[in-house]
């Protein structure tokens, strides 16, 4: 019997090249939790080549055998698909453990040993992609480390490739000066920059939802769009990251990257192609017209003990890893403004929290209220304004919500709702966006990879907040766990007359 389910899905994906695949820090959280199922899962459906390896580097001195134990045990609390006995036995033969530090010489030999080995005995042909699933601290290190040892080397007809995980860097200097140091050891067509929400099916879909129906684009400006809300809600709080989480706060953790990328997919102009680089243009492009964010129109919150998912939640500072008085932000609502000719006085509400009711992505577009309403007032009472919503996540899908006539002699108005869900559309269940980048790098693809100068234009953007709150201080409004925010994120939108929508 076949036990695969994913076998018949996603037939039209392209297989990559024969390559190898090292991660530095395969037996950290991403790679257990992400990085090792999505190649589970790549591999349940065929689209791995047939010369693959993949091999874990850190610390732990460990044998293959052990790798692949822990490795099996991971993905069967992380894979989106169980494991199953038959498929495992043929994907663990895969997997390959180096162990060493980061910072020795002979770690680099040994990996360059092996992938020799491995190599010719799986046959991926020289190709290596590079995945730095490390702190950026360890960053330096490592670019060194493979460019000293020629490991990062290309030649003729055999790739090298670095991915680098988020955060890049902390700040506009420190992403400059991350990206002088792994230029040292690759060139820019080396390096693929990942934030995962640029994998997501439905944050890809906003491109087609609009450059590949005639209805939407007409529309899609300041004479027709009042506002855009995009949301970011998680209902799980700091999950024992409290550590990474007191260095990064909200903004830099979502709002920088993932909110920031979402924005320039809905903002951007129609690129001339698909081609990786036309469409980076317009993304960049978007992001360069950004106002940066002043701290006036932005409200940093902090969770308190409250309840989320029914249980009793600690507040920020009582979890492990976070100092007792921190003020570092599990919230941020932000009013950002685009200086271009399609957006301009055209509100781009940002909203992202820890500890919110339910985890919930969304992009809503508001449109504006018709120039005259030929109705009574009783009759349109209930009429609110159309709003056209993009799913994220969970419940992928998109909504357009319009005013009806309530059936009945008189009229009467009410909005409703129409309504597109993708598990109802498609029978296959979306991949995960690490399958779908881990995929895309290997074969070359930079168009779902943020090039440095999207990156450098979103440091720039929240660079104020940044300054400002380091040099006035003053905490965060604290929030309950389980509420929507603080107070003051809705006072943020009453100032413009608009309010949050509650997704
Ligand atoms: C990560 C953040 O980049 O994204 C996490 O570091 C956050 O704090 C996560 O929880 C959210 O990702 P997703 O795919 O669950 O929305």
């Amino acid at each position: 019997m076949d036990t695969n389910p994913l076998r018949d899905t996603f037939r039209m994906h392209r297989v990559p090249g024969p390559c190898a695949v090292v991660i530095f820090g395969g037996l950290g959280d991403l790679a257990g939790r992400k990085l090792v199922p999505a190649l589970y899962n790549l591999y349940l459906r065929r689209l791995l080549p047939a010369g693959f390896a993949m091999v874990g580097v850190g610390r732990r001195d460990a044998t293959d055998t052990e790798y692949r134990a822990e490795m099996r045990e991971r993905c069967a609390r992380f894979s989106r698909t169980p494991v199953t006995d038959a498929e495992w036995e043929g994907f663990e033969e895969l997997l390959h453990w180096v162990g060493g530090t980061f910072d020795a010489t002979e770690t680099y030999t040994t990996l360059a040993r092996r992938l020799e080995e491995i190599g010719v005995a799986r046959g991926t042909a020289g190709n290596v992609m590079f995945y730095l699933s490390v702190p950026p601290s360890q960053f330096p290190v490592i670019v060194d480390g493979l460019g000293d040892s020629g490991l990062a080397r290309e030649e003729p007809g055999r790739f090298r490739r670095a991915v680098i995980e988020k955060p890049f860097g902390h700040d506009l200097p420190s992403s400059a000066a991350l990206d002088a140091e792994v230029h040292r050891a690759f060139k820019e067509s080396q390096v693929f920059r990942i934030d995962h929400y640029l994998g997501k099916e439905t944050v890809q879909n906003i491109l087609v939802f609009r450059f590949a129906n005639g209805i939407f684009e007409p529309v899609w400006n300041r004479n027709f769009i009042d506002h855009v809300q995009i949301t970011v809600s998680e209902s799980i709080g700091v999950e024992g990251r409290g550590k990474f989480y007191e260095e990064a706060g909200a903004l830099r953790d979502i709002v920088q990257n993932h909110m920031l990328q979402v924005l320039s997919f809905v903002a951007m102009e129609p690129p001339s192609s698909f081609d990786a680089e036309a469409v980076r243009d317009e993304r960049g492009k978007a992001l360069a017209s950004c106002r940066p964010l002043l701290p006036s129109d932005v409200v940093r919150g902090q969770y308190s003990a409250g309840f989320s998912d029914g249980d009793a939640a600690k507040g920020y500072r009582n979890e492990d890893g976070v100092a007792p008085g921190s003020d570092v932000e599990t919230y941020i609502a932000a009013r950002l403004m685009i200086d271009n000719w399609r957006w301009a006085d055209t509100p781009f509400y940002l909203r992202t929290g820890k500890r919110l009711p339910k985890r919930v992505t969304e992009v809503a577009i508001q449109f504006k209220r018709v120039p005259h309403l030929p109705f009574s007032y009783a009759a349109a009472e209930q009429l609110e304004p159309n709003v056209l919503v993009l799913r994220i996540q969970p419940n992928e899908g998109i909504s357009l919500r319009f005013g009806a006539k309530v059936p009945s002699e008189r009229v009467q108005i009410r909005t409703v709702n129409m309504d597109f869900q993708y598990d109802t559309a498609f029978s296959a269940a979306p991949a995960e966006a690490y399958e779908t980048l881990l995929l895309d790098a290997m074969r070359g693809d930079g168009t779902n990879f943020p090039r440095q100068d999207a990156v450098n234009q979103s440091w720039r953007i929240v660079e104020p907040l940044q300054e400002s709150w380091t040099r006035l201080g003053g905490g965060p409004h604290l929030y309950e766990a389980g509420s929507w925010g603080p107070e003051a994120a809705d006072e943020l939108l009453a100032r413009d007359r608009r309010r949050w929508r509650r997704p």
